[in-house]
């Protein structure tokens, strides 16, 4: 694909705040600041933050995706000494294709022009929230990143909202940024797809790269349903359907997806701390695959006419429910 196209740089905008990926590199001139917010506020800790701004560069700078960068990292005043050490590292990782980094606490810089933005941070629950209160901080924040998207970064640009509660906050910033098409943002269920590859994967005997067509439908919360019904699982050469591979329908139609739905939780318990290596390598995969496309479409469009059995409709309409509400609840902040 990318043989003959002529490169130009993407500008990659981290915010500490949000998150984001997408579309073909033909169409773009890509200067692509990726927004990666990162600060000690969000529920993003400083081991994730390196991770992340590491897979960013270093996947969109693989020689399977040869896309020049320029990232721009925007924090808050009191962090840009910490971010001074994020770009002495990031130039010590020699990577080829990363052109610039530029670390700011402005808004009006980290967000000007940007072809891509990630926004990473948001406000995490603490002890004694409610969960309307941190609907009510979040929505304040993805607000006011929708705001400076819409004012300041290119039109095309692709954003992928990372920070909790993630769909939620995504609706909230493309609500901000009414001149940006609605279909550039996306929030990052990723995580939720690679783990539910992972765990069929594993349950095979096979590498996550033998597991395709793995659905995560609803919100990015305890209530997502991860869908196996359309998979296939590569075995020794020939694709077969998922549960044909696994041969267990009890595991996958309960174990398999509780693992799933509660990993995030059994991450933290385990950790004291929320995923970082892997929320880092779900964000590349997912900016990446927005970007280049997948590899046989190099776009995205949507599935029509999937066969929906009545135990997945059961599971999509809980969790339909559960964001209706999420959704229901933040519009009334957005509109106080
Ligand atoms: C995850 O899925 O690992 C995180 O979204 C969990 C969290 O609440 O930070």
């Amino acid at each position: 694909m990318l043989q003959g196209a002529r490169l130009h740089e993407m500008k990659v905008f981290e915010w500490l705040l949000t998150y984001h990926p997408y579309t073909s590199l033909l169409s773009c001139q890509m200067s692509v600041p990726w927004i990666l917010p990162l600060s000690c506020n969000s529920d993003l800790c400083g081991c994730c933050f390196s991770h992340i701004v590491l897979f960013t560069a270093d996947t969109l700078c693989s020689p399977s995706c040869p896309q020049p960068i320029i990232l721009i990292l925007l924090d808050i005043p009191p962090m840009l000494p910490v971010l001074d050490g994020v770009v002495m590292e990031l130039q010590d990782c020699a990577l080829p294709l990363l052109r610039e980094v530029i670390p700011t606490d402005k808004v009006e810089v980290g967000f000007k022009d940007l072809d891509a933005a990630i926004l990473v941070g948001s406000m995490p629950r603490k002890e004694g929230m409610e969960r309307k209160d941190l609907l009510k901080a979040n929505v304040a924040i993805f607000k006011t990143q929708g705001a400076a998207l819409d004012k300041y970064a290119k039109k095309t640009v692709k954003v992928l909202v990372v920070g909790n509660p993630a769909n939620t906050n995504c609706l909230i910033a493309s609500k901000s940024a009414p001149s940006i098409p609605k279909e550039n943002f996306s929030c990052l269920t990723r995580l939720d797809h690679n783990r539910a590859c992972s765990q069929v994967a594993m349950r095979c005997s096979v590498s996550a790269d033998n597991v395709k067509n793995v659905i995560i439908w609803g919100n990015h919360s305890s209530t997502q349903y991860p869908d196996v019904h359309h998979a296939k699982v590569n075995l020794h050469g020939s694709e077969v359907a998922a549960y044909e591979a696994v041969k267990d329908d009890n595991w996958l139609r309960g174990d398999f997806i509780s693992t799933v739905q509660q990993r995030g939780a059994a991450v933290i318990k385990a950790r004291k701390l929320s995923s970082a290596m892997s929320a880092a390598k779900a964000i590349c995969d997912h900016m990446r695959d927005i970007w280049f496309g997948t590899k046989e479409n190099k776009t995205w469009k949507i599935v029509d006419g999937l066969p929906i059995n009545d135990f997945s409709r059961a599971k999509m309409d809980a969790t339909a429910s559960e964001l209706v509400e999420e959704r229901d609840t933040a519009l009334d902040f957005l509109s106080q």
